[in-house]
């Protein structure tokens, strides 16, 4: 793991360590010209720019772009990184700028996400490669039954994460223009060719590292504070009692004490080529 790494939160630590190795699958030739479209705090931009690429990155929110001006100016690269305010959804770039756009964990948060890939597609040069990491699979770390509450409490945290998304989603993007596909078909319906899928898996036993078992707390208690937040209640009695043993590390059912955790992550990313269609 790079220095620059291990000095970031946990969460973004064990995100980086599934996002690395599809960095790497991505940016297989060298020197790409990489869009990194909602940049967030820089991180894949510094991963795609360690491996040789000329990055510009794009965000709309000012602090996020201050955290990741801030974090390459700390680390060196042997690529470029440029970074820049402004709108996925209205790009400030030339058409056919970019070998690659690579949009992690942003196009959910658009409202016209058919329209948004047109625009992504349009700063594309022709076979060029979009590629929309977005979604996963279920994070797991529990047993199936833990003695605390009824067996299955890892779906139940799983099924209250995505009620609280729904809502979230539906109360902050309420000009959201349904889009019932799934990511495969939004490129697949703005023309792209050559649609992969490929999910990117970390998983580890005890004794976990310092970041992976704060990892693990960290979405424990978020669904916690999330049943508890503005768009809950989202978990019934028992398995929020459970839950908050499972937090307390004064209890005996603390979570890390427990030796039979197995955590499971995994991120899904899907790439298509632009054709003269697309
Ligand atoms: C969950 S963060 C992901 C950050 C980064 N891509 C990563 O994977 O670490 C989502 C980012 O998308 C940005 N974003 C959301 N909508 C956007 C838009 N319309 N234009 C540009 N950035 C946007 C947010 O400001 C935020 O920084």
């Amino acid at each position: 793991m790079n220095h620059w790494v291990t000095q970031l939160n946990s969460n973004s630590q064990v995100y980086l360590s599934v996002i690395e190795p599809m960095i790497d699958w991505l940016c297989a030739e060298q020197a790409l010209q990489v869009l990194d479209a909602g940049c967030g705090r820089g991180e894949p931009a510094l991963l795609f720019a360690s491996r040789g690429c000329r990055v510009t990155g794009v965000d709309k929110d000012a602090t996020m772009l201050e955290s990741a001006l801030h974090l390459v100016s700390q680390v060196p690269f042997s690529g470029e990184i440029k970074l820049a305010q402004g709108d996925l959804a209205q790009l400030a770039d030339e058409d056919d700028s970019f070998d690659l756009v690579w949009t992690s964990a942003a196009l959910h948060h658009v409202a016209d996400k058919v329209a948004t890939v047109k625009e992504l597609s349009r700063v594309l040069k022709l076979g060029g490669r979009l590629a929309i990491r977005e979604g996963g699979l279920p994070l797991q770390f529990l047993p199936f039954d833990i003695g605390l509450t009824a067996p299955g409490l890892q779906d139940r945290l799983h099924v209250a994460d995505n009620q609280w998304f729904v809502s979230m989603t539906q109360a902050t993007l309420p000009e959201e223009r349904p889009y019932p596909f799934g990511w495969s078909q939004l490129l697949r319906g703005a023309g792209f060719v050559n649609i992969q899928a490929r999910t990117f898996l970390m998983e580890a036993l005890p004794p976990f590292t310092a970041a992976q078992a704060e990892f693990i707390t960290y979405h424990l208690w978020r669904t916690y504070e999330r049943d508890r937040g503005q768009y809950g209640p989202l978990l019934n009695e028992a398995d929020c009692l459970a839950v908050q043993q499972l937090l307390d590390s004064s209890s005996p059912h603390y979570i890390l004490a427990r030796d039979d955790l197995h955590l499971r992550y995994g991120l899904c990313v899907y790439v298509g080529e632009k054709s003269s269609d697309s």
